[in-house]
């Protein structure tokens, strides 16, 4: 009969006789018999192999494995208070199905050593906890989106134009003209508002970032959200539900990978709306009176300063309304014109910047003198002022970096643990 191989997990569950496979984690070999720890994507099985107990020939060619060799066991399942799972299988019939002799990963463990062999430390239970938590966000950043009625949009990825500025645009070849990998993809997103009112993209963005920082990759996976109708208060409203709704999911699903991490599951169970808003004013002022470092008014907030602010915070907040000149042609301005309706969310713990946002300048004339005034060649631009001369309506919307949320939520040093291949200035191997 063939044979029906169940999960680890299920294992446990069903106890009796089974047949497990996955790889091998730990690997100790004595005289009489070899303890194995076996894991597979659901969970870990200490088993004992006794020689007299399988395939001698079988017996031999593991005894000669590393770790991370590939096997297909079955046994039965013995109560032992020793094993962490209360449980041991004790093998009956083994099989060895991909050999691993001297697997490169033993006591090396420094970050550009683990990053060179990226596609074998991603079998790691920290890599494996944290990527669960990257699917769970995933599926939840949809579940969200759909559950508010809004539609999922996929902008392009090879632009004409820059959003975020020159400095950090990826050019590209494109059969004789010159066009950009996609910074954001906010301005599609806003052609998306006038056929369907609200909507998001999760995509990857691309930035040519030179800087060497715990938070910044050159290619990023960018979950942005554009609306109709709405002003910048609503749309700081809807992002602090979708955070939320994301860290209760998470906390939900997945309090194992949370454990592995040392992130507390009562972290993410606080993250409840509405969260704090101040001010950019508010901001330079906390930091003066609380912290005695001076900013003119004017300047942008650097990491130092978001580190600083978001230290002792347990909940991500906003600032709002910082001054036009540090924020994007597109950010629509106050009444009072050095001030525009321009927001960030600052993660807790010193994490800072997970999002910016903000009201968008929705009438043609005050778009063109923008554009103008930071000598922005216009021709490139046309069918982005179109949608100021027709029908053009309020509206709002947000980028958030998928590996900067994840960042704080896992409580990680790195950006670059969050995203399978990470990218940045000096890595693009493998
Ligand atoms: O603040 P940014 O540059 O804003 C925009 O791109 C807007 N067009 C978004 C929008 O309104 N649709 O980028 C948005 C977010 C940042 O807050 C940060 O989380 C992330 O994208 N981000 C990066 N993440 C990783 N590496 C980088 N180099 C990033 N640059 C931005
Ligand atoms: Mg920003």
């Amino acid at each position: 009969m063939e044979k029906e191989f169940i999960s680890i997990k299920k294992a446990f569950e069903k106890k009796g006789l089974v047949s497990v496979r996955g790889w091998i984690k730990r690997k100790r070999d004595l005289k009489e018999k070899i303890f194995l720890l076996l894991r597979d994507e659901t969970g870990e099985i200490q088993c004992i192999i006794e020689p007299e107990k399988i395939d001698k020939k079988e017996f031999e060619k593991l005894s000669k494995q590393s770790i991370e060799a590939s096997v297909e066991l079955t046994g039965k399942l013995k109560e032992d208070s020793r094993a962490p799972s209360g449980f041991e299988l004790m093998a009956e019939e083994l099989k060895l199905i991909g050999e691993s002799i001297n697997f490169p990963i033993q006591k090396d463990l420094s970050e550009e050593f683990l990053l060179d062999v990226r596609h074998l430390w991603m079998r790691s239970s920290k890599m494996q906890a944290i990527m669960k938590i990257r699917s769970t966000l995933m599926y939840a950043v949809r579940e969200f989106y759909k559950k508010e009625n809004y539609f999922e949009c996929s902008p392009a990825m090879i632009t004409p134009n820059a959003c975020e500025g020159g400095t950090t645009l990826f050019p590209l070849k494109y059969f004789g003209k010159e066009r950009y990998l996609s910074q954001s993809g906010q301005m599609y997103l806003e052609v998306m508002i006038f056929a369907l009112g609200k909507v998001f993209g999760l995509t990857p963005s691309f930035r040519a970032e030179k800087s060497k920082t715990a938070r910044h990759l050159t290619e990023y996976w960018h979950l942005e959200g554009e609306c109709a109708w709405m002003n910048m208060d609503d749309q700081m409203h809807e992002i602090e539900k979708m955070v939320s709704f994301v860290c209760q999911k998470i906390a939900e699903e997945n309090p194992e990978e949370l454990k592995v991490l040392g992130r507390d599951l009562a972290d993410l169970k606080a993250i409840r709306t509405p969260f704090a808003k101040m001010s950019y004013d508010e901001a330079l002022e906390i930091l003066e009176k609380k912290y005695k470092k001076k900013i003119p008014w004017g300047i942008d907030l650097s990491i130092k300063e978001e580190k600083i602010l978001s230290q002792d915070e347990k909940i991500p907040f906003f600032i709002y309304g910082y001054p036009t000149k540090i924020k994007a042609f597109y950010a629509k301005e106050m009444p009072d014109s050095k001030k525009c309706y321009s927001f960030d969310l600052i993660g807790p713990e010193g994490y800072g910047e997970l999002c910016t946002g903000g009201q968008r300048e929705d009438i043609n004339e005050n778009m063109l003198k923008k554009l103008k005034k930071e000598k922005i060649p216009l021709e490139n631009y046309q069918w982005y002022l179109d949608l100021r001369k027709y029908g053009s309506v309020p509206h709002s919307g947000f980028g958030i970096g998928i590996e900067r949320l994840l960042r704080w939520i896992c409580k990680l040093d790195s950006i670059k643990d969050t995203i399978p291949f990470p990218r940045t200035l000096n890595r693009s191997y493998p």
